[in-house]
């Protein structure tokens, strides 16, 4: 097998401490690679003024693939007030070194499997006919549009005099908004691009085709938002019906599909929505699975860059424990994302096989798993610590 090289980030707080963690298991699984190290976060802010160092960003474009653990991100007044004392007064100002990653490598397609482990016990349970209880096996994945949207950054408050003016021309504009003034008004912007969407659109039917999955559902709201999730929809019927006709497409709304999570979650396989109600959706279905010690992601780009990272922060309140309690398996299966993207499939299956085993067995749990508080004694109680869970998966391996 060829050694790899893979940047890693591990960011700040409790991203240390998972992404340590998922290189133990990648090297007792035995995945050949060398990781390179590179600098992210908050401490950097502090230091540099600026929390992505160019020296990353190159790095990145040298080696194309990265694991990410987590950073810390702060108001901007909190921001400048930690900056170095050096480094105060500059004019510096803080924005989020992820965001930033997005932008400078145009990751645009965003990928969140969400599948219940049997025996965890944090899967979503529901009531059944004749008061059983039933819990759906969750098996769904989600495609959000990375970097688009509501999240594209374009937004004024008391918007210039021009673009005032072209708002201005719009009927429904002038009808229902006309009579504010200028200053009292907010404006962001929902940007979609054909380009992006059909990306995210091709990503999503791939993968459903590649993988098994009966059916498409984009989730957004045609009916309301008409252009832009109206093009999203549109071109994925086109789409559908020339390319992939023997995939199910399905139509929902963000607002009906928040609801029908907790009805019929199993009947979803691959959804696919832009950024706003992709970030949406995906959280719900995480919610559904276990929350934020379960929830992987992956980022990519079209120049073949990747980055895979668990969706949870940096969870500063629980970085500086003596023994880590975090739950290591969302870093873990982010890192099974990557070997499944190298195509390392069998390190990769014994990985996943790993934890399901430890879920299903139940004797090592950490502590949101356990229902605890997350205090530094949960360990005296019973949990597992970020490191005991390491251990149990890697004891799976086979
Ligand atoms: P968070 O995800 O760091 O933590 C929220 C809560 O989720 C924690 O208090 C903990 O109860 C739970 N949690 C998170 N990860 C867990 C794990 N692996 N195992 C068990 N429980 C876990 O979000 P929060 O507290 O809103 O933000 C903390 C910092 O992280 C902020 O500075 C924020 O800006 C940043 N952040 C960074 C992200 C990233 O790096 N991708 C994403 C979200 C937040
Ligand atoms: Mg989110």
């Amino acid at each position: 097998m060829e050694k790899r090289k893979i940047v890693t980030l591990p960011g700040d707080g409790i991203g240390v401490i998972v992404l340590e963690q998922a290189i133990r298991v990648l090297d007792a699984a035995g995945f050949n690679a060398e990781y390179v190290y590179g600098d992210i976060g908050w401490e950097f802010w502090r230091k540099e003024g600026n929390p992505l160092p160019e020296r990353t960003l190159e790095l990145l474009k040298k080696h194309r693939i990265a694991l990410f653990g987590a950073i810390t991100s702060k108001p901007n007044e909190e921001a400048k007030a930690e900056l170095d004392p050096s480094l105060q007064g500059k004019g510096l100002v803080y924005s989020s070194p992820i965001v930033g990653l997005r932008q400078h490598f145009n990751l645009d397609i965003c990928v969140r499997p969400c599948k219940s482990y049997k025996g965890n016990p944090l899967n979503f349970i529901r009531r059944g006919r004749g008061n059983t209880i039933e819990e759906p096996q969750v098996d769904a994945v989600i495609f959000r549009q990375n970097t688009e949207c509501l999240y594209s950054g374009v937004e004024w408050t008391n918007p210039p005099e021009n673009v005032y003016q072209a708002l201005m021309s719009h009927p429904k504009f002038k009808e229902n908004f006309g009579a504010v003034p200028v200053a009292d008004l907010s404006v962001s912007t929902r940007i979609f691009t054909r380009k992006a969407t059909q990306r995210i659109l091709t990503a999503a039917f791939e993968y459903a085709k590649n993988n098994g999955y009966k059916s498409v559902t984009v989730c957004e709201k045609p009916n309301v938002i008409r252009e832009t999730s109206g093009l999203m929809w549109k071109m994925a019927k086109d789409m559908q019906k020339n390319q992939y006709p023997g995939i199910k497409l399905v139509n929902t709304n963000i607002d009906a599909q928040m609801m029908w999570l907790t009805k019929n979650p199993e009947e979803y396989g691959v959804i696919v929505a832009g950024n706003m109600f992709g970030d949406i959706v995906s959280d719900g279905f995480a919610g559904l699975i276990g929350g934020l010690g379960f929830a992987c992601s992956a980022q990519f780009s079209e120049e073949g860059i990747a980055v895979f990272e668990p969706t949870h922060g940096s969870a500063p309140k629980y970085a500086g424990f003596k023994v880590p309690i975090v739950n290591p398996v969302a870093m873990i299966e982010s890192a099974c994302m990557m070997l499944d993207y190298l195509g390392e499939k069998k390190i990769c299956n014994s990985i996943r096989k790993a934890i399901a085993d430890v879920i299903l067995e139940g004797k090592v749990r950490t502590y949101d798993m356990m229902k605890m508080q997350g205090k530094p004694e949960v360990v005296e109680n019973g949990a597992a610590s970020t490191i005991q869970m390491a251990d149990a998966i890697i004891a799976k391996l086979r």
